[in-house]
């Protein structure tokens, strides 16, 4: 159901969209409606502790219930990793056998808000392509934990070689994804992201060479107005990769096809940017909500800040 004909029908059917002169936003299909509810549940999978402090083998689970259809695959850990870089990146790389991927998703951080509040947005080179610059901090997260990642990934790849890889995150986990499945295609990988409530992670040169990276999908998901998609902001220099695929349904409700409008262009007015002048980092309520509770498996020790 989840597998990659079904993606590629879908890209596809993007593909036949897009050539048409038309600026008309478009509504999802049943299919992608599963897919992207399907995938949010590996970025949800990341908050829960066992997911990311197990050993090789372990059963993902989530205890918040918010991974039912993860729990009732084959999907087990090869490595998960938190704790030990200055970033505090953490998250899990699982093997689905039964949906044919090999999964890699990052948590996002308990304190978002301060993060984003404290962040300074310092670029740097991420030697992708001419021009480029990544954000600092998404993009220091990433490599410090690249290099054990690929140890395992590279194997992986290889004993699988019809599955599917894909890359998630939900919040500062998405922007994370992102950088990692740009710099894995840049290293002949073919990676779909689903990126669920991403900060901007790229000045524009960087967002189109990862809109136009041809090795798998960008799924980017904005919910309503939730303010975290709309840091860093645009006037800092920082742009959207595309195409979003905007949720307008509310928060703790079921969404319908008609509630994912699809834009092609990254910072369309009409999507998450245009309904926000400056974010209001008080107002997170839409943040949570990503076809369902994203963050559910957040510990009562460690709350959202
Ligand atoms: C992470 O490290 C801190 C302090 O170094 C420790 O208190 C905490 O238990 C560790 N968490 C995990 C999940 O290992
Ligand atoms: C990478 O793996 C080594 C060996 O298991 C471990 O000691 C180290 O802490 C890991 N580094 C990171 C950044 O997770
Ligand atoms: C959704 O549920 C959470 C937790 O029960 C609650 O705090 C929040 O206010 C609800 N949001 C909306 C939009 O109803």
């Amino acid at each position: 159901m989840y597998l990659l004909k079904s993606l590629l029908v879908a890209a596809s059917a993007i593909a036949t969209c897009e050539a048409l002169p038309s600026l008309q936003a478009r509504d999802i299909t049943t299919q992608q409606l599963d897919d992207y509810s399907f995938w949010v549940q590996y970025a949800a999978a990341a908050y829960c502790e066992p997911n990311y402090v197990s050993k090789a083998g372990h059963k993902l689970t989530c205890w918040a219930g918010n991974c039912p259809q993860v729990e009732a695959s084959d999907a087990t850990i090869l490595y998960d990793f938190s704790n030990t870089t200055s970033t505090d990146t953490s998250g899990f790389l699982a093997v689905d056998t039964t949906n044919q991927a090999i999964v890699l998703s990052f948590r996002g951080s308990y304190s978002i808000r301060n993060w984003l509040a404290d962040a300074t947005f310092f670029y740097t080179d991420p030697k992708l392509c001419t021009g480029c610059e990544a954000e600092l901090g998404f993009w220091s997260s990433w490599t410090n934990v690249r290099d054990n990642i690929t140890t395992i990934l590279t194997p992986t790849l290889t004993k699988y070689p019809d599955y599917e890889l894909v890359i998630v995150g939900h919040s500062l986990g998405a922007a994370i994804a992102t950088l990692a499945a740009a710099d894995l295609r840049h290293s002949g990988h073919k990676a779909t992201l689903y990126a669920y409530a991403s900060p901007r992670v790229a000045n524009p040169t960087l967002a189109k060479y990862i809109t136009n990276q041809n090795q798998g999908g960008n799924y980017r998901f904005t919910h309503t107005d939730d303010p975290v998609p709309n840091l860093p902001l645009q006037v800092m220099g920082y742009a959207h990769v595309s195409p979003e695929y905007h949720i307008t349904a509310k928060g703790n409700s079921s969404v319908s096809t008609s509630e994912v409008v699809v834009y092609q262009n990254g910072d369309d007015p009409r999507g998450n940017t245009g309904l926000l002048g400056i974010p209001d980092l008080l107002d997170v309520d839409a943040h949570h909500w990503y076809f369902e509770r994203a963050d559910g498996c957040l510990g009562p020790g460690l709350p959202f800040k």
